[in-house]
């Protein structure tokens, strides 16, 4: 079977695979990026939508930002629900800056057409099996083609590979810690062919459970429920999801109304928190959900993916050039200081905002005097509209 080289091999064409791959060919150094699914279904598998101000800024100056600028909406607040009344959160005000809503599909597509408008290489329908040799200085990975099974050999391998990839499991036990937290609801998430009935995003707190609605451009919009652990699309028909909404968005006097039409995507997603430390094993780095996972209350998973990316470009564009590892070495202790306080941020927004099943009438009278403290205390506002839009850590 006949050997392929390159600098970095990179597992994985999500948002963290492709912009280190983009990054990498910007620095000079060459990688190759294996995708297990085909281009169609990465481009039009429904996730994120919010772009944090600093990850906005990453790809601009990656010049991958012209599109997300010109399609993308800025948005300068955030509008909180809770017992009938509702509460902005006014970003600019309180902290300078702002989020683009710009969905997770149209990055990925935009960093795919940039890799193959440079002449980069990313395989589709090419799932990696194995990754050996990580703590010697020429690791390989082995992945499975139409054609039969191929062997790259790297001087890194970075596992990009989600949440279930092989990166993960790749490092030895022994070698690793996870911390994991579960929560006992999960969400089910809908697109539908109709305008947003609000210019910024909802997210509403109610005795049924928690609510969001968030948008797709003008003419789309892409609401969420807090579901049962165990909760499957085939119990929502469209009607029960769309009065379950208009009812947990409902406000004590009116005068909002949701606006409804053809549903177009439904699929429930768990809720989960999780870090493996460190996101590192000899020449096998983790990145994005591969390493972490936060439930997505706080809008966070795809912006640490793309941190951790741009953090790795650097690290492994400075190797590439000077032969020097310290920003390699360092990358798992810098990327999880964010990470950590993006995990605080999400499981704290989730607490703050879902019905927990487990709670009591106590713990409910609580959540409200929460959110009743951050309508009225500015600095508790801006430490939600600073953690929203992304602490600028390194
Ligand atoms: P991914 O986007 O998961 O990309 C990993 C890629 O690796 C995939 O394309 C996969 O096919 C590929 N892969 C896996 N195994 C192999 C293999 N063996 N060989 C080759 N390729 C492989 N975040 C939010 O902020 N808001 C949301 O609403 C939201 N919804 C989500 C819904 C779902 C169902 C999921 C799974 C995540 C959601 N997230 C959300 C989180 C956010 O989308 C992720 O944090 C983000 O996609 C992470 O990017 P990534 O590049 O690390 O991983
Ligand atoms: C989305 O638009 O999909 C979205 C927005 C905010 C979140 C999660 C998801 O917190």
């Amino acid at each position: 079977m006949a050997e392929e080289r390159t600098r970095v091999g990179i597992i994985g064409a999500g948002p963290a695979g492709l912009l280190l791959s983009h990054l990498l060919h910007r620095a000079g150094v060459e990688s190759v990026v294996l995708e297990a699914r085909t281009r169609d279904h990465v481009e039009h598998r429904q996730r994120a939508g919010v772009v944090e101000h600093g990850v906005a800024r990453i790809l601009r100056a990656a010049g991958a930002g012209a599109r997300m600028d010109r399609a993308g909406a800025v948005h300068h607040g955030i509008e909180l629900r809770f017992d009938g009344r509702s509460h902005r959160v006014d970003f600019a005000g309180l902290c300078g800056r702002d989020v683009v809503l710009y969905a997770q599909t149209e990055i990925v597509k935009d960093l795919i057409a940039h890799r193959l408008a440079d002449g980069g290489d990313v395989r589709f329908a090419a799932a990696a099996t194995a990754i050996e040799g990580i703590e010697g200085e020429r690791p390989r990975i082995r992945y499975g083609t139409a054609a039969g099974e191929q062997v790259l050999a790297c001087d890194f391998v970075v596992a990009c590979d989600g949440f279930h990839g092989i990166g993960r499991p790749s490092i030895p036990a022994e070698r690793v810690r996870h911390f994991e937290k579960s929560y006992p609801f999960g969400w089910l998430g809908i697109l539908a062919d109709v305008p947003p009935s609000a210019t910024e995003l909802i997210y509403a707190r109610h005795e049924r459970g928690f609510a969001l609605h968030s948008q797709r451009g003008p003419r789309v919009s892409r609401l969420y429920l807090q579901v049962g652990n165990d909760d499957h699309v085939g119990n929502w028909p469209d009607d029960r999801i769309w009065a379950e909404l208009a009812a947990r968005f409902a406000l004590r006097d009116g005068g909002w109304e949701l606006a409804t039409g053809p549903i177009t995507d439904k699929a429930v997603t768990p809720m989960r928190s999780f870090v493996c430390e460190p996101m590192r094993h000899g020449r096998l780095l983790l990145a994005g959900d591969a390493a972490h996972i936060v439930p997505p209350t706080g809008a966070k998973g795809l912006n640490l993916a793309m941190h951790d990316a741009a953090l790795l470009a650097e690290a492994l564009a400075s190797w590439h050039a000077t032969g020097d590892h310290t920003l390699v070495d360092g990358y798992s202790d810098t990327a999880l200081r964010r990470v950590w306080r993006a995990e605080h941020f999400s499981s704290w927004m989730t607490g703050l905002l879902h019905r927990d099943p487990n709670g009591s009438a106590f713990d409910r009278r609580v959540q409200s005097a929460h959110l009743e403290f951050i309508a009225s205390s500015r600095s508790a506002s801006a430490q939600l509209a600073e953690n929203y839009t992304g602490l600028p850590y390194v």
